[in-house]
């Protein structure tokens, strides 16, 4: 970790830093050989990556669940199981490849108590039961985010959406398809102002009225609810990418 992003790690992650040091490894090592993260990103895993979700805990209220859809190889996911031990979370990842790496950062971070993965696509979650917080990086555009995301919080839940630069322009456009998917008016939030920087900019939306969930393609056809592709804690090994 580059020195002068310590105090940032420390504040973020306190006692639990020497697991975040253990997943940042991970992600630089095995996460660059496998493909799910690009090499360029090794060198900037603190500052783009770990620093940047932690800062999203402060929005997360104590002891709520969250579901993250398309984890990748864990972010923000991993990163918020790791800061807030008192979190139950869910990650949501479609692709083998990644649920097979998440499985096992997750037994290698001994965070099986509150870590589940579960190889679906966001779509076919609809009907587990609802979280407080739905958390996607980099996953969507913010209208298809919204409709793929809000089915799977409470009444009253909230999506998080990691989304950078981007965040005003893509409320502007999207802000009346969120209000017909049941989104309350989305608010963008900086997270880790004084700590980190650039801070986490985070569009905030609250789920307000129940609407119909969204459908893919591939998910037209199947039972809403629990599709059988999904797999718990274990995650999945091996299969097509
Ligand atoms: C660009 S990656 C971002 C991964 C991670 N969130 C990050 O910030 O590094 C997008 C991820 O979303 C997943 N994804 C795409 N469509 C999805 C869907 N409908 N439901 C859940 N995950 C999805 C992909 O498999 C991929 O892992």
């Amino acid at each position: 970790m580059p020195p002068e992003l310590l105090p940032a790690a420390q504040a973020l992650f306190g006692e639990r830093l020497d697991r975040a040091i253990a997943y940042a490894d991970l992600l630089a090592t095995d996460g660059v050989v496998r493909g799910l993260i690009g090499p360029h990103e090794a060198p900037r895993i603190w500052a783009r990556h770990l620093l940047n979700c932690a800062a999203v805990t402060e929005l997360i209220p104590p002891r709520a669940s969250v579901v993250d859809v398309g984890s990748g190889a864990g972010l923000p996911g991993i990163v918020l199981a790791v800061a807030r031990p008192d979190l139950t979370v869910t990650l949501v990842e479609p692709l083998a490849r990644r649920t097979a790496f998440l499985a096992e950062v997750v037994t290698a971070l001994d965070l099986e108590r509150t870590v589940t993965v579960v190889r679906a696509r966001a779509e076919e979650c609809v009907g587990r039961s609802p979280a407080d917080i739905v958390t996607a990086r980099a996953v969507a555009p913010l209208d298809r985010l919204t409709g793929w995301c809000l089915p799977l919080a409470a009444l009253g839940g909230r999506l998080l959406a990691l989304k950078g630069e981007s965040a005003a322009d893509e409320v502007a456009e999207h802000r009346d398809a969120i209000g017909r998917l049941g989104g309350a008016t989305p608010v963008v939030r900086r997270c880790g102002v004084g700590l980190i920087d650039p801070p986490t900019t985070v569009v905030e939306i609250v789920r307000e009225r129940a609407v119909g969930p969204a459908r893919s393609k591939s998910s037209r056809g199947r039972v809403a609810g629990l599709h059988r592709t999904v797999t718990s804690r274990a995650g999945e090994r091996g299969g097509a990418k």
